[in-house]
């Protein structure tokens, strides 16, 4: 599948980063590149560190970025690690970075990858591909307490305890897009 993503407030966020040609820049959430292809564009002799939790969007980010490819350092991770990404390519200070957080085109658009409910899918949704945790899991098997949280704190879903309780209480499995229809259903009504 293509990677096409179209990249957010480009232009201002290359304005507002105010590259420096022998600057040293890190892109936290890389995706398709589109950002980091412009920060490139500006650099001489500096360097772009790109990071990005998913293979796919480095695979893609790699291809697009090829023709910039000696001033690239592209890192599989997650950028809450990135002190320790910048200690480990021997780094102590950079001149700016830029995160552009969220899911990106491609990760909605490949309906295995489970983040839309636009497709039958597997419920999965994890970025890094590497990591055994799904959504599936989480949903069908993790403590009332924990959902709720997950549900109102990283959600802001005012009806997160209600929720919680219901998942618990019906007890279904919630596999795919069949199931989040019913989901759906049954979260209208405590509505
Ligand atoms: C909106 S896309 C970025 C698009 C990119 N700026 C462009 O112009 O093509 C967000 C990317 O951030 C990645 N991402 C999300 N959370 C992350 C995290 N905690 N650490 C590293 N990458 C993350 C996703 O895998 C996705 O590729």
């Amino acid at each position: 599948m293509e990677f096409a993503h179209r990249s957010v407030l480009l232009h201002e966020c290359i304005d507002a980063l105010a590259i420096k040609p022998d600057g040293i820049y890190l892109d936290g959430t890389l995706g398709g590149a589109g950002h980091s292809l412009e920060i490139c564009r500006s650099l001489t002799t500096g360097r772009l560190i790109g990071v990005d939790r998913d293979l796919v969007a480095l695979e893609a980010a790699k291809k697009r970025l090829y023709r910039h490819a000696k001033k690239v350092t592209l890192v599989h991770d997650n950028f809450e690690n990135v002190g320790a990404i910048l200690t480990a390519l021997g780094l102590d200070r950079i001149d700016g970075m830029l995160f552009d957080l969220g899911v990106s085109s491609p990760q909605l658009d490949d309906a295995e990858r489970g983040f839309s409910y636009m497709a039958d899918a597997p419920l999965d949704m994890r970025m890094d591909r590497d990591q055994s945790l799904t959504a599936y899991e989480i949903v069908n098997n993790w403590p009332r307490e924990e959902l709720k949280s997950i549900l109102y704190e990283y959600g802001e879903e005012r009806y997160a305890p209600q929720i919680a309780a219901a998942i618990e209480r019906a007890g279904f499995t919630v596999t795919a897009h069949d199931s989040l229809e019913e989901w759906h259903c049954f979260t209208a009504t405590l509505a």
